[in-house]
């Protein structure tokens, strides 16, 4: 195969991102650069991403990321073969910021342009940094996403279940606001969670005595949002003690909802009879230690790789995007100028479609 060397744009929830990423003849890859400006500061007051806010700051924002990995990658427009960038699925004023430059960058520098639909650029990632071969099994934990994918090719995905309300990253913020706690709350939570009891707070684990891959969060909030009130009710506050615990016991949920869907889900994908059986995981969430210990164990009592690319490439970026653009015109999948952008773009059409809209928008 032709080496390929493609350019990157993501902008569908509130990181404005450009990357660089290069595929020689043997499928090796290497990410020459990734710029990604996050938001955070922007939204900080409003307790989620303010939609309009995103749009504008990525319109302001992506050229300057673009010449940023252009440069960075010591390269210009016309050493690119190809131009990748999200249509879909997010916050629909972000994506289209995105599809307008690459198509005003295609058109002026005569290069193809690719729409790529940002779960596949997550759940592209593993091939890009371990080469991982189909089929494998994807667990997308972030602050918008939260499904099991059986990625069995470039444009194949079979969902087996995802949550039914909030995200895991979702639930991990909004703890954290109930508590008091900065945002974003993941690494927050798990930091007091550290020194935490996680049995003195005994929270549900929602869906576990239901059949299937599908999970919840947001009952686990409202628990935790009692037992925390039961405490103020008790003693006029919370110590920093019972904060600890309460992070604990509500990480200990998290934990062991998803081993045990990854279990179930791990059982339907090995009846495929992978060659080489892996699970991989992205998003945010994945770098919660005790998740990633528990995943792993879960992995390898089934006899599985564990895989858990890099957290930059795990989180929302570019290079994932620009990957997905490489395997896609692989794949002889042409996108073209006529691209559209799509709020919501389901990686796999025969699964029923999941339901809410989460802090970060709309959910594939
Ligand atoms: O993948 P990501 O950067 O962005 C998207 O949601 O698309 O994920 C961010 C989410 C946030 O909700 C954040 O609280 C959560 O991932 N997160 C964590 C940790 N680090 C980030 N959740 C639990 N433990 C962590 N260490
Ligand atoms: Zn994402």
């Amino acid at each position: 195969m032709a080496a390929l060397t493609f350019l990157g744009i993501e902008s569908s929830c509130d990181d404005s991102a450009a990357a660089v990423v290069r595929a020689d003849e043997n499928g090796v890859a290497e990410v020459m650069a990734s710029v990604v400006e996050g938001q955070t500061s922007l939204h900080a007051a409003f307790g989620g991403v303010v939609p309009e806010i995103a749009a504008r700051a990525h319109a302001e924002r992506l050229d300057y990321c673009v010449d940023r990995a252009l440069s960075e990658a010591g390269l210009s427009l016309h050493n690119i073969d190809g131009i990748a960038v999200t249509s879909g699925p997010g916050l629909i004023g972000g994506v289209l910021s995105g599809v307008m430059l690459a198509k005003g960058l295609a058109a002026g520098a005569k290069r193809p342009l690719w729409g790529v639909n940002h779960l596949a650029g997550h759940a592209l990632t593993p091939r890009l940094t371990d080469g991982l071969p189909f089929p494998y099994l994807m667990l997308l934990v972030s602050g918008g996403h939260c499904q099991f994918l059986i990625v069995e090719g470039v444009d194949r995905f079979r969902r087996l279940g995802g949550t039914i309300d909030d995200a895991p990253g979702e639930a991990f913020d909004k703890v954290a606001k109930l508590l008091g706690l900065a945002q974003p709350g993941g690494p927050v939570v798990e930091r007091e969670a550290a020194d935490g009891n996680p049995a003195r707070f005994t929270f549900p684990r929602p869906l576990l005595d239901r059949p299937g891959c599908d999970l919840s969060f947001s009952g686990l909030k409202t628990a935790l949002l009692r037992a925390r009130d039961a405490l103020v009710a008790e003693k006029c506050g919370i110590t920093v003690q019972d904060r600890r615990d309460i992070c604990a016991g509500f990480q200990a949920a998290v934990t062991d909802v998803l081993a045990e869907k990854t279990h179930r889900a791990l059982a339907i994908y090995l009846e495929q009879r992978p060659l080489v059986p892996a699970l991989a995981v992205a998003g945010g969430v994945a770098a919660n230690k005790t998740i990633r210990a528990r995943l792993e164990t879960v992995c390898g009592e089934n006899g599985v790789r564990f895989v858990a690319p890099p957290l930059r490439l795990c989180t929302d970026n570019a290079a994932m995007i620009a990957w997905a653009g490489i395997e896609q015109a692989r794949a002889g999948m042409p996108s073209g100028i006529d691209l559209v952008a799509r709020p919501r773009w389901p990686l796999d059409a025969q699964a029923a479609p999941m339901i809410g809209s989460g802090k970060k928008g709309a959910k594939a």
